[in-house]
């Protein structure tokens, strides 16, 4: 039986054509249906600027478990629900409260001596190759590089850790298929940071994970268990959103050469940069949330129970918010954008991945001033949540 029209009207969501370009179905609903019921996954579609923007921000939309504590069994189901990305006030708050105070603006400019010189020695990794896969190579270890040494973790057990970690992600995301997987290495990772919990109360150093110790044990209202938690959910976003981030600017460049070499002969326009590459083609597509009660989105009534995408890879080439949105332009000003989310859930790694973006990009271009997009079919992830590309070739 045919769909009924008004399903019709829509290109599908989340097939292998949408992956490899989202921008054009999401261009359809946010002009004909800009809060779309879609009967296939059984979710609201939230597409405008305005309305995603609100959305991020609105109480009655929660994350996880709300404000509830899930008491369980389950490891997986009772790590997830500690993190505050799951968890909203006042439990948030909370949880929130004391990552901000480890995380200051002030100890990140601090790294950004470190992000360089990790760059750097990525980069003599490669010294002497003319093809390398981007993402190999240097969006994907730098992240994982900079947060294990914010979290105190050996450098040794980085893959591990990466491994570990992209289980738990995944699952989050809603691939379902992760489960176990996600199970045994949430254990493992549990196993880990209680271990190095230990270790840092007894022999504190100058690490992030260090400080959140001190704060812990200075009657935070946090608990142990808590604090592996949020620990945990700092490893796990403090690396693949900054690789995709890295990847997909870097792709923007090699398909935008004007900007491209705006940027090459105007280095100082790589923060601006950077923000245009975040709204642009952004890490980060949606961030799904469900209605703790009834709700109305751009006079759509969303009932009770009822999943919410709120598109921020949608919203952020809304004509309404952002003049010609399609063109990639490294000036653009103002710019916006709802990459690092909106209200009180917006991203505590802001500041840290703008420095690894700034810095990774920047310094790729000053290095290898002629580089090109190497031979070979792109292929990208297929999640909803996340867009990145699984490899990058690279001729320098
Ligand atoms: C370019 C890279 C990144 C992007 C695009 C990004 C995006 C986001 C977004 C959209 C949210 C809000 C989710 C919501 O509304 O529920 C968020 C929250 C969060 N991000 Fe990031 N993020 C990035 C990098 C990082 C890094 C490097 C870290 C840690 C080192 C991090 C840690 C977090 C945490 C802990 C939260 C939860 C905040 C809360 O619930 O209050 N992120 N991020």
């Amino acid at each position: 039986m045919d769909p009924p029209v008004a399903q019709r009207a829509f290109p599908p969501l989340f097939t292998a054509d949408f992956f490899r370009y989202p921008y054009a179905a999401y261009s359809a609903l946010r002009e004909r249906d800009p809060v779309h019921w879609d009967e296939e996954h059984q979710v609201w579609v939230v597409t405008r600027y305005a309305d995603v923007a609100a959305a991020l921000a609105n109480p009655r939309l929660v994350r996880g478990t709300g404000d509830v504590t899930v008491e369980t069994d389950d490891p997986l189901r009772r790590v997830l629900s500690r993190m505050m990305l799951f968890s909203e006030p006042p439990r948030h708050t909370r949880l929130r409260l004391l990552v901000n105070r480890a995380f200051t603006p002030r100890r990140i400019d601090g790294m950004r001596p470190r992000i360089q010189a990790i760059v750097d020695q990525l980069f003599e990794r490669i010294a002497g190759r003319r093809d390398l896969d981007l993402i190999a190579d240097l969006a994907s270890p730098l992240p994982v590089l900079v947060i294990s040494e914010m979290l105190s973790l050996p450098h040794g057990d980085m893959d591990q850790f990466k491994r570990w970690s992209d289980d738990v992600i995944a699952y989050s995301a809603g691939a379902l298929d992760t489960e176990e997987r996600a199970r045994t290495s949430v254990n493992a990772l549990v196993a880990y940071f209680k271990e190095l919990v230990g270790r840092l109360r007894s022999r504190p150093d100058d690490t992030i994970m260090s400080a959140l110790v001190e704060a812990e044990s200075a009657g935070s209202r946090l608990d142990g268990e808590e604090l592996l938690a949020n620990a945990i959910l700092l490893l796990m976003n403090g690396h693949e959103t900054t690789t995709d981030t890295i990847g997909n600017g870097v792709f923007a460049l090699l398909q935008n050469p004007d900007e491209r070499k705006k940027l090459q002969s105007k280095p100082e326009l790589i923060a601006s940069a950077i923000e245009e590459m975040m709204r642009y083609d952004g890490a980060v597509q949606l961030r799904g949330v469900g209605a703790a009660q009834d709700v109305t989105i751009g006079g759509k009534k969303i009932a009770s129970r009822q999943t919410v995408y709120m598109v921020i890879g949608a919203a952020n080439r809304d004509a309404e918010q952002f003049a010609e949105p399609d063109r990639f332009d490294i000036e653009r000003s103002p710019n916006r954008h709802l990459e690092f989310g909106n209200g009180i859930h917006f991203c505590v790694g802001a500041a840290l991945a703008r420095a690894e973006a700034q810095i990774a990009i920047g310094s790729l271009l000053a290095r290898y001033p002629d580089l090109e997009l190497g031979g070979g079919q792109l292929e990208w992830k297929s999640i909803p949540v996340f867009r990145g590309l699984k490899s990058l070739p690279i001729h320098i």
